[in-house]
């Protein structure tokens, strides 16, 4: 069977072809330098960009892995969460392409492709614990199969992948500035008790990440040094140098534990708490972060459970994600009609989808 998936959510146009789960091919656009004027994704012209490159994206894969619109099986594209204009961009797209060619549609569940991407390197083991850290959501689940997510803890406020990016901004880091962040922090030590790990002394699975935020942004207004004067570029946090660049180093070391660190004790009590589960699936764009991978890695390890960490391509949007998690719901006989609606952040994805043999 042989899926495209179509990925426009927020600000990366992406689509893939995945046959029977092996990847044939993949494009992605990033409007990342688009954006970077802003400091943040502008929905508008994310939209805008969508709908200027996904035709043209669509076309050179096609081109790339030499097949016709007509050998395609079905079109799986993000139904959300995401932004509403960015999203409906793909999933008109995706509905024309079903429409002219008799494809059937899937509307795939960003935050399930996410966690369910590292099976495209290796066989997924379920049940699993999934978390979900990206720059809109922290999520942990306990995921039965590919297709049956219970969410166990949600963020009460900030992501963590937003925490990452707020605090880049206030030290005038080039956006987005998590991977910078850890690129420094690799380089110093943390001090254990600079930053708080807010609400961890209870009993609950959620996570709350703005308290942290906030103490990063009093701490660098007290030491106004450490800032950048303008927003930086790649060049200038990599020219950085001397006692400036330890200090600076020391910050985001001690800024990157409390993340991990929260993520830590939040995911060993959803282990606790979830049931015996053989797998742990980290996912998102801040899966990409070293810290936090390792921390994640001793944790399976120290529970005897086995642990999926998607490459590094994988974690952050992408269109091969979006293909596979369309194929596995083919697979398991569901897909959607011409009225599968977008859904934008901060609505639950609706499981509506119809159920039946797809003839592929
Ligand atoms: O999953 P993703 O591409 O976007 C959403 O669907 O939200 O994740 C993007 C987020 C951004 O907040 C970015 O700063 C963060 O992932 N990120 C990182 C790293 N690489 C990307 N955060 C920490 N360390 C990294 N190495
Ligand atoms: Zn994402």
């Amino acid at each position: 069977m042989r899926i495209l998936g179509i990925e426009t959510s927020c600000d990366e146009t992406a689509v893939a072809l995945v046959e029977d789960g092996r990847l044939l091919g993949e494009r992605l656009a990033t409007q990342v330098d688009v954006h970077a004027l802003f400091g943040g994704v502008v929905p508008e012209i994310a939209s805008r960009e969508h709908l200027r490159v996904l035709p043209r994206l669509y076309r050179s894969l096609m081109h790339d892995v030499g097949l016709e619109p007509g050998d395609v099986d079905g079109v799986a594209v993000a139904r959300g969460p995401g932004l509403l204009g960015s999203l409906l961009v793909g999933v008109s797209f995706a509905k024309g392409l079903s429409l002219s060619t008799g494809a059937f549609l899937v509307g795939v569940n960003h935050l399930w492709a996410h966690l369910l991407a590292p099976g495209l390197a290796g066989d997924l083991r379920f049940p699993a614990l999934g978390l979900l850290v990206s720059g809109g959501h922290t999520h942990t689940y306990r995921i039965e199969s590919p297709v049956e997510f219970a969410l166990l803890g949600r963020t009460l406020d900030d992501a963590a992948g937003e925490a990452f990016d707020k605090v880049a901004k206030v030290l005038n880091f080039p956006y987005p500035g998590g991977r910078f962040i850890d690129e420094l922090a690799r380089e110093g030590e943390p001090d254990k008790g600079l930053f708080p790990r807010a609400f961890i002394d209870n009993p609950s699975l959620d996570f709350s990440f703005s308290g942290l935020k906030t103490a990063v942004a009093t701490y660098v207004a007290a030491h106004p040094d450490l800032v950048f004067e303008t927003m930086a570029d790649p060049a200038a946090v990599a020219a950085l140098s001397g006692e400036r660049r330890a200090r600076l180093a020391g910050v985001c070391a001690s800024f990157n534990w409390a993340v991990a660190d929260t993520l830590r004790i939040k995911v060993e009590r959803a282990l606790r708490r979830a049931g015996p589960v053989k797998s742990l699936i980290v996912a998102g764009g801040v899966a990409a972060n070293s810290l936090v991978r390792e921390t994640m890695a001793r944790l399976a390890g120290e529970n005897g459970i086995a642990l999926n960490l998607p490459d590094l391509s994988l974690c952050t949007d992408n269109g091969a994600m979006i293909a596979h998690a369309g194929w596995l719901m083919a697979r398991a006989g569901l897909h959607h009609g011409l009225d599968l609606e977008a859904v934008p952040r901060g609505r639950v994805v609706p499981q509506d989808w119809l159920r039946g043999e797809l003839g592929v």
